[in-house]
């Protein structure tokens, strides 16, 4: 959808869809429901819907400001079929329909059944749900309108997207033999930083989803991304805080320069690898230090990330080196996100899992204060935490109070018998403060491997709005 050309026929494909919609309501009042008047646009709007899911499992339909926008093309010729559906779907409360892969035409002839025979007006979202799904409908559901959440949601993945997209082609410039300026590198360390302080959750939920395909792009942008949380929590300044993000974005820039190609292979490696693998730190320092706009300082930590507190690891130091004091944050965020990845050889821990063997190592080969500020930054139960409810329903975190003190909302998964969701609902926790939350608690964490449904991704995605 690149082209000019595919935004106008997108363009004609969504006012088509809602405009079939709309004859099929406005024929539903007249003639009867198999009649062809009330059957055929049904047909016409599903064969214009399924090449939408050719680039995505779902198409959303937002009502907003009296204009409907599917997929982020807003439909302004409004004609009186159209007004006719928007206005009922306005009436009735839906602030947003989401069409999810696998719609049928039974779903969407029962949908406009449920539009034509439902005389409520201004339902709320759950309401609405429950009526769907009593009306049989499968494959359209709306979506709670929580217009402030979900942009933020939306402006994290965008950032985030931004900075594989700018560590891979750093990486790609570094393999075909050039040097790439640092200025890119820098920028999206910024956004990162901000982000972190508009919404750190939406952020961190992310470095959940672990891409095994462009795994050093994501290993990198994670690192960053838990480096600056670290660092803020650290409140080590703002010039700080950018040489941290860089050297988290580019510590495995050396690995560009190994004789093996290691940079894609995240498993266990033969001794001989490993000696090869040693070299990246000091690979990338040069690197690091050949590049425009990168700060010298970011350059000693990427030199330094794996040779540990204890200075166990490698390279090996003259005795009495001492590590930039920035160099622990680096190798703490480093040691996260390897541990809550999948590798050919472990399945991935659970956030607190994780936390818990860094834990022992504090003091030893990892610095003691910031794993402490991880653990902190994180909280008892990290978004992404699959966790049991006194309600004995099972879900997962998807945002923090009070900076990360306690759990706020649970992507509930599983229904208190155990039957899995149709789809994760967020819910509320109570805060104690008699708001929302319905009397939900966090009674603990729960290990994901318990819950195979879940365990292949489906709660981390679920953990990432
Ligand atoms: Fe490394
Ligand atoms: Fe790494």
């Amino acid at each position: 959808m690149a082209t000019a050309m595919d935004r106008k026929n997108q363009e004609q494909a969504v006012a088509g869809i809602i405009k079939a919609m709309g004859v099929s309501l406005k024929n539903r009042g007249l003639y009867p429901s198999a009649h062809p008047l009330v059957r055929k646009p049904v047909e016409q709007c599903l064969d214009l819907i399924l090449p939408f899911f050719d680039a995505s499992n779902e198409l959303a339909l937002v009502v907003s400001d009296d204009t409907f926008v599917l997929e982020g093309v807003p439909v302004f010729s409004i004609t009186s079929s159209l007004e006719f559906f928007m206005n009922r779907l306005a009436r009735i409360g839906v602030p947003a329909l989401i069409f999810e892969r696998g719609l049928a035409l039974e779903d969407i002839d029962l949908f406009i059944r449920f539009l034509h025979e439902t005389k409520a007006e201004g339902l709320s979202p759950e309401e609405i749900r429950e009526r769907l799904l009593a009306a049989g409908v499968k494959r359209i559901r709306v979506k709670k309108a929580d217009p402030e959440s979900d942009d933020d949601h939306a402006v994290a993945r965008s950032i985030y997207a931004n900075a594989v997209s700018v560590v891979s082609s750093v990486l790609q410039e570094i393999q075909s033999g050039r040097i790439p300026s640092g200025a890119d590198t820098v920028r999206v360390v910024t956004d990162m930083g901000g982000m972190l302080t508009r919404n750190r959750d939406a952020l961190l939920a992310l470095t959940l989803i672990k891409n095994f395909d462009e795994y050093t792009f994501n290993h990198s942008v994670n690192v960053a991304v838990l480096a600056l949380t670290l660092a803020g929590e650290l409140e080590i300044g703002d010039e700080a805080m950018v040489e941290v993000g860089v050297a988290g974005l580019l510590h495995d820039v050396g690995k560009t320069q190994l004789a093996l190609d290691l940079i894609r292979k995240p498993g266990s490696l033969s001794a001989d690898e490993f000696e090869e693998i040693k070299k990246h730190p000091e690979e990338g320092f040069l690197l690091a230090g050949k590049m425009s706009d990168i700060p010298n300082s970011a350059a000693y930590m990427i030199r330094e990330h794996h040779m540990r507190h204890d200075r166990s690891g490698y390279p090996k130091t003259e005795p009495g080196y001492r590590l930039h004091q920035h160099t622990g944050i680096i190798s703490v965020a480093d040691c996260y996100d390897a541990l809550t990845t999948l590798r050919c050889y472990q399945p991935p821990r659970t956030p607190s899992g994780a936390l818990q063997l860094m834990e022992a190592e504090a003091g030893k080969s990892l610095n003691p204060q910031v794993v402490a500020q991880l653990r902190k930054a994180l909280g008892e139960y990290p978004v992404g935490t699959m966790v049991r409810l006194n309600t004995m329903e099972v879900g997962v975190v998807t945002a923090t109070a009070e900076g990360a003190k306690a759990p706020r909302q649970v992507a509930v998964l599983f229904e208190r018998d155990g039957k899995p969701m149709l789809r994760p609902e967020e819910v509320d926790i109570d805060m104690g403060e008699g708001g929302a939350g319905a009397g939900r608690r966090v009674v603990s964490a729960v290990n994901p491997l318990l819950f195979p449904y879940a365990a292949a991704g489906t709660y981390l995605n679920a953990a990432a709005g």
